[in-house]
């Protein structure tokens, strides 16, 4: 078996340094989440093969990169894991169990078949709960999100924002709005705010640019930018501007169901886009929609290998769900366990990776976000758009509104850790 050691660096700056000089000097790397027993999921460690370390340790010496030092990525056992196995179970079951404890890579039928199989779903909520448990802890992160303008120039078939759909009413929001928004955020004892809007260009680099900033200097919150696709320039001007994280969706890695979608672009391009996301030091969020027409679990399963092969850091899970005025307005919605089903499975084969309980499963019924707490998430977004504007961003039909009270009563129901800044009386 090929054995690994992952470089953490002080800072992201000399993370991003070490790339760049390693890559310059042919070094086979690849960026991942840190492994919770080296730091928070928030940090991106270099993996290397073993057999190069002598090699890279030169360099970094060389070039005066300062780090938390280089660790032998050694197997991890989870209790988690253990305890299952100590029951009798299907040996198929059992088996994959295994290999996850031995961390050995899982082939996309064993990924299948956790995902398709009926008669393991309680064992297998059970096993991503208590890993969940033991790798990311009790605390359930609270992101806010600004849904600050509702035009967008593409025309995803799914979405109620696409640029033909001439049933919605479109708006967007001025910066001072924004960052006032953004301000009553942090006063709520938020620490990360997602901006995000459909892909409009109205938002020029330099708009973006001073919103980050004018959010930075204003509230010091983190920024995820959920933005759409932009150029790899305005990703770096974002990222130099201070944006950290940056949420862009694959939404399915299927070849012909991703370019049927979207009006005969290509996947591959999307998935260039997170490349220079994870290039440029962002923690790239990223996800996929369950219940899409033509998917099949397999091609479930795939999704979850592009998102390990990634290094995707945050990983958002939603059924889909029909929105008027777009072609696929009378599908059905989404398969609701197949969804908790794919947030278990990424659970036990992503690791550790911030996994939400997403809007798409509250809106499919009124328990579902408090289950996918549950079974492998950790992280719940609440809305912070104006009352006035949320009918409006209208990605699909009844879109829920998670208000600041409703994730605290669940996070309580759950007896479940808040952040330390939320007061818990609101
Ligand atoms: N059902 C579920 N999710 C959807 N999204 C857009 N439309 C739908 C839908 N009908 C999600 C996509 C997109 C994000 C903005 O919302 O994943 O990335
Ligand atoms: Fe626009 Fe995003 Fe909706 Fe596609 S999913 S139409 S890019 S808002």
């Amino acid at each position: 078996m090929a054995e690994y050691h992952i470089i953490v660096c002080s800072s992201t700056n000399q993370m991003l340094r070490a790339q760049k000089i390693l890559r310059e000097q042919s070094i086979g790397i690849e960026l991942i989440p840190v492994p919770a027993e080296f730091g928070t999921v928030c940090n991106t460690a270099i993996k290397l093969a073993s057999n190069d370390l002598e090699k890279v340790q030169g360099i970094i010496n060389k070039a005066e990169i300062h780090l938390n030092g280089i660790y032998p990525l050694k197997p991890r056992k989870y209790e988690s894991i253990m305890n299952a196995l100590k029951t009798k179970r299907l040996p198929k079951f059992t088996n994959i169990l295994q290999k996850i404890q031995n961390q050995l890579d899982l082939t996309v039928d064993e990924l299948t078949y956790l995902l398709a199989s009926d008669d393991i779903e309680q064992e297998l909520f059970k096993v991503a709960d208590r890993m969940r448990a033991e790798i990311v802890g009790d605390e359930v992160e609270i992101r806010g999100a600004i849904e600050f303008s509702n035009f967008c120039r593409k025309n995803c078939d799914y979405c109620g924002l696409r640029r033909d759909n001439n049933q919605t009413v479109r708006y967007r929001m001025q910066t001072r709005e924004i960052v006032d928004l953004a301000i009553q955020m942090r006063q709520a004892g938020i620490k990360t705010i997602i901006l995000q809007s459909g892909e409009d260009q109205w938002y020029t680099t330099e708009k973006i640019i001073s919103l980050i900033k004018s959010i930075r200097s204003e509230t010091g919150l983190r920024i995820t930018l959920s933005l759409g696709e932009r150029t790899q320039k305005e990703y770096e001007a974002f990222r130099s501007a201070g944006a950290t994280n940056y949420l862009l969706k694959i939404e399915t890695t299927d070849e012909k169901m991703f370019s049927d979608l979207h009006g005969g672009e290509l996947m591959g391009a999307r998935a260039q886009h997170l490349k220079w996301l994870k290039e440029l030091g962002y923690l790239v969020g990223s996800g996929n929609i369950i219940g899409l027409p033509g998917q099949s679990v397999s091609h479930i399963a795939q999704d979850l290998m592009f998102f390990k092969e990634m290094g995707i850091h945050m990983v958002g899970i939603g059924p889909f769900i029909p929105a008027q005025g777009t072609p696929l307005e009378n599908l059905s919605p989404g398969p609701y366990n197949l969804s908790l089903r794919t947030i278990a499975v990424a659970r036990l084969y992503l690791r550790n990776v911030f996994l939400p309980s997403t809007t798409a499963l509250a809106t499919l019924n009124d328990a579902a976000q408090a289950k996918g707490l549950e079974v492998g998430a950790n992280k719940l977004m609440i809305i912070a758009t104006p009352e006035r504007y949320r009918a409006d961003y209208c990605i699909y039909d009844n879109k829920k509104a998670v208000n600041m009270s409703d994730a605290i009563s669940i996070v309580k129901t759950l007896n479940r850790r808040l952040p330390n800044t939320i007061a818990e009386e609101i």
